[in-house]
């Protein structure tokens, strides 16, 4: 977990390397600090909390430096303290590092370090990398040897950037924990993620594991770790810097779900036959799927959701498949050979459990491939193939539009799939003209529902459950997962016909239940709705204008209509709704809820 940014060039860094921190902030953010380096040494301030207490701080102060490092922090070792905050420096200051990552063997590497007379002030993993480069300095090593001696000893992730007294450059390093470099004309950025310094440049190149940057005003030299020379190409990331700020809404979340039709059309765009109604994926070359046997989908969190849509359609194709949780995938996992795809869908593309459930997956043999948005992000280089979602940046914590366009790429993948096997019922003519209608009616649903009157009328309720069954259901389990995650309210989801086997004895009449109706067998969701309401819950159901469940409902959320394979896509745009505003009248952080971070890179 983590963000960190640096900026090498003319002027004052100060401003790039804050404007960094705020659009890293949701990586993490339980403290902040920077550092800068000045031609008198290196000055640092750093604070817990978020980075607004650090900005604040430094009001009315005159930082200057034109060489900076800086890092906003998801705490894994050591609580949110301002000593546990990053930058960390060594014996003396001379040494300054960001850290994103774990040092698993950073134990071993303090009890070394304080047979030469450390001491440490954290409590953190990070605090022995400025001390082993400092260690090493000392030794008579010239900074660069030092650097990448110290960063060769280190067990486990990293993402490194470290400073060094009266030297113009930043050195860092990558190994599990992403890294990207941002060129401009006027320097160098080095960050966690490209919307930190998209304001300033759109110019990257990504590092790979086992890279080593130098970076000076006059650019960037790339080792491997033992010094051989490396390229990485440079590219134009085709994201707009608008598309990272709020623009007019109150938080990046109502921004993000508002933004699903926009960014559902870029996920189909050139990927349906119109004429034959084929998903086509020019990714894969004609027949490229037609050896495989069965599908596995492994992912967290929201990403799962969409994994357990994305496999129910491959079933409905006739293509045999599950999804798994990435961190329960393991010993105990099905059985994989060559005629496994697995599948990794991952936003971020940078979640530790998925990428190491990858990593098994390949080390069984199967084929992979990931579903994510992220570019040039860990998951695209482990897999063998990959397909991107291409939702735009998602900042807000909670999962949304990303959730719709990995369901959709899915969908695709599902048809296109079935038909390199030669299966009987691909999806292809039913999924294209329901993906087809499926931005406008996203766009009805946005500016016609009553969620915010919804929130409003059951504000307050003990609990939340929401039930759907087949398309529905993991749409009621991502429903749940939203509204406790920005509400921190308790919501449970469940298979609609499982409430009576158990959970129908929580049922009050403060238990709000939420039915998703999706046109599969809707009777009997209605039923499950019914034996709730008799036990005197109250009833939403999310489903069309004339359905029967409104006659029974005590609340109705309209979806249009829609075939099963959409219609819970736009049920679940109307509960993203219902859990934003129930979250703002609670008065949550909604882009930030607590104990959470985007991007979960820690197992
Ligand atoms: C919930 C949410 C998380 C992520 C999960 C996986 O709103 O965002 O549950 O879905 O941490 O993240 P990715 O998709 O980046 O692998």
């Amino acid at each position: 977990m983590c963000g960190i940014i640096g900026h090498v060039g003319e002027g004052n860094a100060i401003d790039a390397l804050l404007t960094g921190l705020e659009n890293l902030e949701y990586r993490g953010y339980d403290s902040a600090g920077v550092a800068v380096q000045n031609g008198s040494g290196i000055e640092i301030r750093k604070r817990s909390g978020r980075l607004s207490e650090l900005k604040t701080s430094l009001l009315g102060e005159q930082l200057e430096g034109e060489v900076g490092i800086g890092h906003t922090r998801w705490s894994t070792h050591g609580p949110p303290t301002d000593e546990n905050a990053h930058p960390h420096t060594g014996a003396t200051d001379d040494v300054a590092v960001v850290h994103n990552g774990i040092v698993e063997n950073y134990a071993e590497l303090r009890e070394r370090l304080r047979e030469h007379g450390h001491e440490f002030t954290s409590d953190t993993d990070t605090e022995v990398i400025p001390h082993l480069i400092g260690q090493y300095v000392a030794e008579g090593m010239a900074t660069e040897a030092a650097f990448r001696r110290a960063v060769g000893e280190l067990e486990g992730s990293y993402a490194v950037a470290a400073m060094v007294s009266d030297e113009r450059a930043i050195y860092a390093a990558r190994q599990g924990s992403p890294l990207v470099v941002g060129v401009e004309d006027e320097g160098v950025f080095l960050a966690s993620d490209v919307p930190a310094f998209l304001e300033y440049t759109d110019t990257v190149a990504y590092l790979e594991d086992g890279d080593v940057a130098v970076i000076h005003p006059g650019g960037i030299e790339l080792t491997d770790l033992a010094g051989r020379s490396v390229t990485r190409e440079l590219r134009t990331v085709d994201w707009d810097p608008e598309q990272t700020a709020k623009g007019t809404y109150d938080h990046f979340m109502l921004k993000e779900i508002h933004e699903q039709p926009t960014a559902l059309a870029q996920t189909v765009e050139g990927r349906v036959d119109r004429r034959s109604g084929a998903a086509t994926l020019a990714e894969f070359e004609p027949g490229d799927f037609a050896g495989i046997d069965r599908v596995q989908l492994i992912a967290c969190g929201t990403s799962y959701h969409a994994a357990l849509y994305g496999s129910l359609l491959l079933n409905d194709a006739g293509v045999d498949s599950r999804a798994l949780l990435a961190n329960e995938y393991g010993d105990r996992s099905p059985p994989v050979d060559e005629g496994t795809l697995v599948i990794a869908v991952t936003q971020s593309g940078e979640t530790a459990d998925t990428l190491s459930a990858l990593r098994r997956a390949t080390a069984a043999g199967a084929r992979t491939l990931t579903v994510t948005n992220v570019v040039g992000s860990t998951a695209t280089r482990i897999a063998d193939d990959r397909i991107l979602i291409r939702a735009g940046p998602e900042i807000g914590v909670a999962a949304t539009k990303t959730f719709s366009s990995q369901a959709v790429v899915l969908a695709l993948l599902a048809d296109r799939i079935a038909r390199d096997r030669g299966d009987d019922s691909p999806l292809g003519p039913t999924l294209v003209s329901a993906l087809k209608a499926l931005p406008r009616q996203i766009e009805r649903v946005l500016s016609s529902t009553d969620a915010g009157a919804i929130a409003r009328r059951y504000h307050g309720s003990r609990s939340y459950f929401f039930i759907g069954r087949g398309l529905g259901y993991p749409v009621a389990l991502e429903g749940a997962l939203k509204f406790k995650e920005i509400t921190y309210e308790h919501a449970e989801g469940f298979a609609a016909g499982e409430l009576k086997h158990g959970p129908l004895a929580l049922v009050t009449p403060e238990t709000p239940v939420f039915a998703v109706f999706t046109g599969e067998e809707d009777a009997r969701t209605l039923k499950s709705a019914e034996e709730a309401a008799t036990r005197g819950a109250p009833i939403v159901a999310l489903c069309p204008a004339d359905h029967r469940a409104t006659a029974v409902a005590d609340a109705h959320l309209e979806i249009p209509d829609a075939p099963p394979e959409t219609a819970g896509l736009l049920a679940n745009v109307g509960l993203q709704l219902v859990s934003y505003h129930a979250a703002d009248l609670l008065e949550r952080p909604i882009d930030k809820p607590r104990n959470l971070a985007k991007s979960v890179t820690v197992e």
